[in-house]
């Protein structure tokens, strides 16, 4: 069963697969390995990702280790449509096209856990959210949970004693965060504002709200683009490290009227208000990266609008009453899939690694483990970071068994 934008993309959607295959050799990999083992054997996964190519790739592993799935989009605006109908037309159960209203939105992830899931695999919990707000949660083994965002819902959850089946927070491991928030994030979050605009980066005021991983990588590739970069922050270290790693720092309310482009990653809400909005310069570019699109007031820069405009695909002008021009990118949604492709398939292949293993690990653990949220055991980790680095043909260093002796005693010093 499918419900996607028109099932003649298959063809295109097959060969965006086949490149993104090319280019996450590890992910393929653990499919080989997982082909012959079928540890997920008839096990029926439900899953609310990003459909991108990569997520395909994803799909096709999950296929490969013997797991059913059905899918809906984490998102109204990030479903890739010609991969969507490719892998409706491989077998997958998926419900999802771009530009989906709130309702159809709803509808799909209904569609998709119709298929009485025993493991949930999210990307920002709306999944696990909605099966435990409905109570539903009896036929669930466990699941992971790819996204910062996802995984704080998710303490709350087990901090309130409501979480009913383990998570693997996926987001947690070393070969997740470390690539994917950082340097994914920060790549594709300005190729989406670049493909929003066509604007010049270099020269630039650019002011990243937020200076967690993400912030971080926004703010680096901002920066190696040309920008000057100012950072607002509320964590005094976080603050700190940007100063440090040499970006202004200061509070929105200054960094509002000196900032040509603005791009939220903080994972909360109203981070640019109305107010900020009406002090920006005119032609000021707001965008967010955050998994929801709360972090910027929309909804308050639409109603003060006087007058608003389509200028691009993408790009919507607001003009305030003061006269000034806001330009918001992709409705305040995700800037990176919302108006780009969100992370390349490289980095990704580090991140479904860890899920797909994740998901394995999860169901073989299934007798042992609680209702918490875990984090993947640091063996796994450690060997999707080897495999990654064996598929760039890097070599590196082992311990010698001396070495290992010297770090595990106490006894010798100065
Ligand atoms: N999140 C960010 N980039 C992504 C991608 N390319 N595929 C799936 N989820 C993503």
């Amino acid at each position: 069963m499918y419900k996607v934008k028109d099932i003649k993309l298959a063809p295109q959607g097959k060969l965006q697969l086949g490149w993104a295959e090319m280019h996450m050799p590890a992910l393929i990999a653990v499919r080989a390995e997982l082909e012959r083992s079928k540890p997920l054997k008839g096990v029926r996964i439900a899953a609310c990702l990003h459909i991108t190519k990569e997520t395909g790739v994803l799909m096709r592993t999950l296929k490969a280790a013997g797991a059913i799935v059905s899918i809906a989009a984490a998102n109204p605006l990030s479903t890739q449509d010609d991969v969507a109908a490719a892998l409706a037309s491989e077998g997958i159960s998926i419900f999802a096209w771009k530009d989906e209203t709130q309702k159809e939105y709803d509808d799909c992830i209904e569609r998709a856990l119709a298929n009485n899931p025993q493991m949930i695999m999210d990307d920002g919990s709306d999944l696990h959210a909605t099966l435990h707000k409905r109570g539903s949660t009896k036929l669930i083994i466990g699941g992971t949970e790819e996204t910062t965002t996802g995984v704080i819902r998710l303490k709350a959850m087990e901090n309130q004693k409501v979480l009913m089946y383990p998570v693997v927070a996926v987001n947690n491991a070393h070969t997740k965060y470390l690539f994917d928030n950082r340097y994914g994030t920060g790549q594709s979050t300005v190729d989406g504002i670049i493909r929003a605009t066509n604007i010049f980066i270099s020269g630039k005021v650019a002011v990243v709200a937020g200076y967690g991983w993400v912030g971080r990588g926004v703010a680096m590739r901002l920066h190696g683009m040309g920008a000057r970069v100012i950072v607002t922050e509320v964590d005094p270290f976080r603050a700190l490290e940007a100063v440090h790693d040499g970006f202004e720092v200061m509070k929105m309310e200054k960094a509002a009227k000196a900032g040509d482009i603005f791009v939220t990653a903080t994972g909360d809400i109203n981070v640019i208000t109305t107010a900020h909005m009406k002090s920006m310069k005119d032609g000021a570019v707001v965008s967010n990266t955050g998994h929801f699109d709360v972090e910027i007031d929309a909804k308050g820069l639409r109603k003060m609008a006087r007058q608003q405009k389509r200028i691009r695909q993408h790009m919507q002008e607001y003009t305030l009453p003061n006269g000034r021009r806001i330009y918001l990118l992709a409705e305040g949604r995700l800037v990176n899939l919302g108006a780009a492709e969100g992370h390349p398939s490289e980095v990704m292949d580090l991140s479904f690694c860890n899920q797909v293993l994740s998901a394995v690990y999860v169901y073989q653990n299934r007798k042992s483990l609680q209702n918490k949220v875990y984090s993947i055991p640091l063996e796994i980790d450690q060997r999707i970071a080897r495999m990654k680095l064996k598929s760039m043909k890097i070599d590196i260093d082992r311990l010698t068994k001396q070495q290992q002796e010297y770090l595990n005693q106490w006894a010798h010093g100065t």
